[in-house]
């Protein structure tokens, strides 16, 4: 059977002013694989995000996800169409709890509206009893399930990071956009993040679209790679042909993570 694309990028492009952030970025994602989009600081990674997930409306270019165009729609809507992400700063609700923070999530798919819940009425209270328990499911994928009633700030960095994912898990995903899910992880992190991506790929038939500067996690997991630099696409393939490319070598002189992962 041939692959099918999931998502698809189409000459995207992000202008600030003067500045270029974003180049025809053009891009084909298989549906149910995990890549990766790399290239130095300010290379334009986050800005791809945030077209994709419509924080930024591109200047040019189409976004199509499953056969549709949803280019420029407001965040929410993208997210209600199949696309979460988490955040390279990690924007999590300070005051609620563990818990709290992944229900929120799970209201984007909520049937019964306010004026339900203002009445207490049965449907309503049946909605929010299976949203609580869905929740409560999702931190124990994420290893959070006995933290559930703690603020969500008390957690150290990795397990902010984790609730983040399943805060974005919690709006029932089909493609998953991770900015630097490794950043602030110590090496047994960085190691455990690795197989979760994985599992929960698997396990929630999700695609995976992820921004790493952690060469060891990108070369280990993304089935495919671009590579961005000033905002346009210096490579695209394999993990091997990326390590072996010298247009990225040279992008990223000085660090010799890209040949030695
Ligand atoms: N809202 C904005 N207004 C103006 N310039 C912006 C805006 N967002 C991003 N930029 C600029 O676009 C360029 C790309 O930024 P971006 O955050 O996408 O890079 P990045 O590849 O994610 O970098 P990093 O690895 O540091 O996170 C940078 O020069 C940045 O300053
Ligand atoms: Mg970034």
């Amino acid at each position: 059977m041939k692959p099918e694309t999931i998502l698809e990028t189409q000459a995207l492009t992000m202008r600030f002013g003067g500045l270029t952030a974003v180049g025809n970025f053009s891009a084909a994602i298989t549906r149910g694989s995990i890549v990766g989009l790399i290239g130095p600081n300010g290379a334009g990674k986050t800005t791809c995000f945030n077209m994709i997930t419509g924080f930024y409306t591109p200047t040019q270019g189409k976004v199509i996800f499953q056969g549709r165009e949803i280019t420029g729609k407001k965040p929410y809507l993208v997210c209600k169409s199949g696309i979460a992400r988490t955040f390279q700063n990690i924007r999590l609700f300070k005051n609620e709890t563990v818990l709290e923070n992944v229900m929120i999530g799970c209201h984007l798919r909520q049937k019964t509206t306010w004026w339900h819940a203002l009445f207490s009425l049965p449907a309503s209270l049946r909605e929010e009893k299976a949203i609580k328990e869905k929740s409560l499911d999702l931190l124990e994928v994420v290893g959070l399930r006995d933290l559930a009633g703690e603020k969500s700030t008390s957690l150290p960095y990795g397990a902010q990071r984790r609730l983040e994912i399943a805060r974005a898990l919690a709006t029932d995903p089909a493609f998953l956009l991770l900015d630097e899910p490794a950043a602030g992880m110590n090496p047994n992190e960085t190691r455990d993040l690795m197989a979760f991506i994985r599992q929960i790929r698997d396990r929630f038939r999700l695609t995976i679209l992820l921004i790493e500067h952690d060469m060891k996690v990108v070369m280990g997991i993304c089935e495919h790679i671009w590579v961005l630099d000033y905002g346009e696409t210096i490579a695209e393939g394999s993990p091997d042909q990326i390590k072996a490319d010298p247009k990225v070598i040279e992008a990223y002189l000085g660090e010799e993570a890209v040949q030695s992962a």
